[in-house]
C-alpha cells in the first residue's frame, strides 16, 4: 500500500519544474499521501538530504523557474556503488514511490535506481532540450522557445540597422529541436541542427541569393550542437564579405517565469504520475502525444531516439525564401 512518496529533480533545471513539484504534492495530498523533497538532485538521495512537502510548503511557486529542491551534476550516482547506497536511503526512509522531474539522462539513472531498489518510478519530462522519447513537449520546452524568441526578435533589430548577418546560438544539447523552433518562430533565414547536415557554402548561397534580392541582413539560428558557431561565424564573413556577428542566449533559455502551456503541462504530467503510482504501475515516463496525456515505459524512453519532425524542416526551408 503506497504511503510516502520522493520527488527529485536531478539534472539541468527547466522552467516549470517548480510548477510539477508543486502539482505533484498538491495532488499527492489529496490521495493522503506523505511526500519527501530530496534537495539537489541524486545528492539528496545519496546523502539522505530531504524535506516533508507539504501543500503549504508549495505555496508561491507556480510562477518561478528553476527547482526549489536545487538540482547537481552527480557523479556519484553513476557509480554502482552510489546507486546502491541511494536504493538503501529510499527504503530507510520507505518511500514506497518516486517521481523523478528531468530529462533523458535523468531517466537512465532512474532506471537504475529502480533495477537496484526494486521501487515504483515514474519520470515526468522536464528539460528546454524537448528531446525526450515518448513525448511531443517537454515541460520547459515552450517557456525556452519564447525566451529565444524575444531576444532574437530584439537582436534583429540592430542587425537590420547595420545590416549585419548575426549567427544567434541556442542551447538543445545535441539536438535541434530549441532550434528548429525557434528559427521557424523568428522567420530564420538559416536554421542550422545537427540532424540536418548543412554545409557552409550552403549557407553562403542563400545568403548571397538573399543580397542579391537586396536582402542584406539575415538570422542564422545555430543549434549548439552543430558545432563551433565562432568558427562558423568567420566562415560565413569570409565568404559573404557581409559583418557577422555571434551571440550566444545561453542560460537564460534555461531560467524565467513558466509560461502559461509550461505550467499546464506540469500539472497535467504530475496527475499522471501520482495517479501511475496510486496504481502501483511503475517505470514509467508520462507525456503528451497528438495532445493526449499518456505514458510509456521508462526503458523504452531511455532507450529510442526521439526524431525531429521533418515537415518542420519542409517548413523552414520553404518560409526562409
Ligand atoms: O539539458 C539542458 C541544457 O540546458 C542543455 O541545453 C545544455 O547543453 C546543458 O543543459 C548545459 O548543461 P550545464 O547546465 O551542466 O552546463
Amino acid at each position: 500500500m503506497l504511503k510516502t512518496i520522493g520527488l527529485v529533480t536531478p539534472g539541468g533545471d527547466a522552467p516549470g519544474m517548480n510548477a510539477a513539484i508543486r502539482a505533484v504534492t498538491r495532488i499527492a495530498y489529496s490521495r493522503k499521501l506523505q511526500v519527501l523533497g530530496f534537495e539537489r538532485g541524486w545528492d539528496g538521495l545519496l546523502t539522505n538530504n530531504f524535506k516533508p512537502l507539504t501543500p503549504r510548503a508549495v505555496g508561491g511557486i507556480i510562477q518561478l523557474g528553476g527547482t526549489m529542491l536545487h538540482t547537481l551534476r552527480c557523479p556519484k550516482f553513476e557509480e554502482k556503488e552510489g546507486v546502491k547506497r541511494a536504493a538503501e536511503n529510499l527504503t530507510a526512509n520507505k518511500v514506497d514511490g518516486l517521481v523523478v522531474i528531468g530529462g533523458d539522462g535523468s531517466f537512465r539513472g532512474t532506471l537504475e535506481l529502480s533495477k537496484q531498489s526494486g521501487k515504483l518510478m515514474v519520470g515526468i519530462p522536464a528539460t528546454i532540450d524537448n528531446d525526450v522519447f515518448g513525448t511531443d513537449e517537454t515541460i520547459g520546452f515552450d517557456t525556452a522557445v519564447n525566451t529565444a524568441v524575444k531576444a532574437i526578435d530584439q537582436i534583429r533589430d540592430t542587425a537590420i540597422s547595420h545590416e549585419r548577418i548575426f549567427i544567434v546560438e541556442v542551447m538543445g544539447r545535441k539536438r535541434g529541436f530549441l532550434a528548429l523552433n525557434v528559427g521557424i518562430t523568428v522567420g530564420a533565414e538559416v536554421i542550422l541542427i545537427p540532424e540536418d547536415e548543412c554545409k557552409i557554402s550552403q549557407v553562403v548561397q542563400v545568403l548571397r541569393e538573399n543580397a542579391r534580392k537586396g536582402k542584406k541582413t539575415g538570422i542564422i539560428v545555430a543549434a549548439e550542437g552543430v558545432g563551433d558557431t565562432a568558427v562558423i561565424a568567420k566562415e560565413i564573413e569570409k565568404h559573404t564579405g557581409s559583418e557577422v556577428r555571434l551571440s550566444i542566449l545561453g542560460y537564460a533559455q534555461r531560467g524565467g517565469s513558466p509560461t502559461a502551456r509550461s505550467r499546464l503541462l506540469a500539472s497535467l504530467f504530475a496527475e499522471r504520475a501520482v495517479d501511475l503510482l496510486c496504481q502501483e504501475q511503475g517505470n514509467k515516463v508520462v507525456g503528451i502525444r497528438n495532445g493526449i496525456i499518456s505514458d510509456i515505459e521508462l526503458k523504452e524512453s531511455c532507450e529510442k531516439v526521439k526524431i525531429i519532425d521533418s515537415r518542420l524542416l519542409k517548413l523552414a526551408e520553404m518560409l526562409s525564401t
